[in-house]
């Protein structure tokens, strides 16, 4: 039972290492195209990459709880309740910071389907420190979240 669990647990880990990677890099080779069709396109695979977080963040949270009940790690352990948290804060980070390059990814593709240049507004959208800042914390919040999983602190090791 607990390999079944961990099983889906680290294949949800995947998809939403996966998908965030996907969604970054993406959004990141947009950011640098000329042409509102090549950024129109690049930011349609960001979907992809959000579908993946979604999918992986549920598979991810669902089997680790059961794994916690599993495991009789209990809460108020302070690694789990620190990777509930954490886990909360990479999925608000994410949808606050996700705002722009959506609204960004709805003009391009009026601006592609237009055969319009990419606007001074579109570049803002793309630009955009905040939205950028907060998705690179997201991703960071993440890999704090595999250190906790790994070394457990406080938790007694069995
Ligand atoms: C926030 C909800 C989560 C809870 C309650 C949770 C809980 C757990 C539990 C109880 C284990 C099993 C530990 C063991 O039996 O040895 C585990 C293992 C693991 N989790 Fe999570 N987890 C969560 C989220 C995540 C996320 C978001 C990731 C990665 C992005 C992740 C990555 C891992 C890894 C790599 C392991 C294997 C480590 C090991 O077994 O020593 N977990 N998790």
């Amino acid at each position: 039972m607990r390999d079944l669990a961990l099983f889906f647990h680290l294949l949800g880990a995947f998809l939403l290492v996966a998908g965030i990677v996907l969604a970054g890099v993406a959004f990141e080779a947009a950011r640098r195209c000329p042409t509102t069709a090549e950024i129109a396109l690049l930011l349609g695979l960001t979907r992809i990459g959000i579908l993946l977080v979604a999918v992986g963040t549920l598979l991810a949270l669902g089997f680790g709880l059961w794994l916690v009940h599993l495991g009789h790690f209990g809460y108020g352990v302070g690694w789990v309740d620190a990777a509930l948290g954490l886990l909360l804060a990479v999925v608000v980070l994410g949808a606050v910071g996700g705002q722009r390059p959506k609204k960004a990814r709805k003009l391009a593709a009026r601006l592609a389907a237009d055969g319009q240049l990419p606007s001074a507004e579109l570049r803002t959208l793309l630009d955009d420190r905040v939205a950028r800042a907060l998705n690179y914390v997201s991703a960071l919040l993440l890999v704090v979240i595999i250190a906790l999983m790994v070394f457990k602190p406080g938790a007694l090791h069995h």
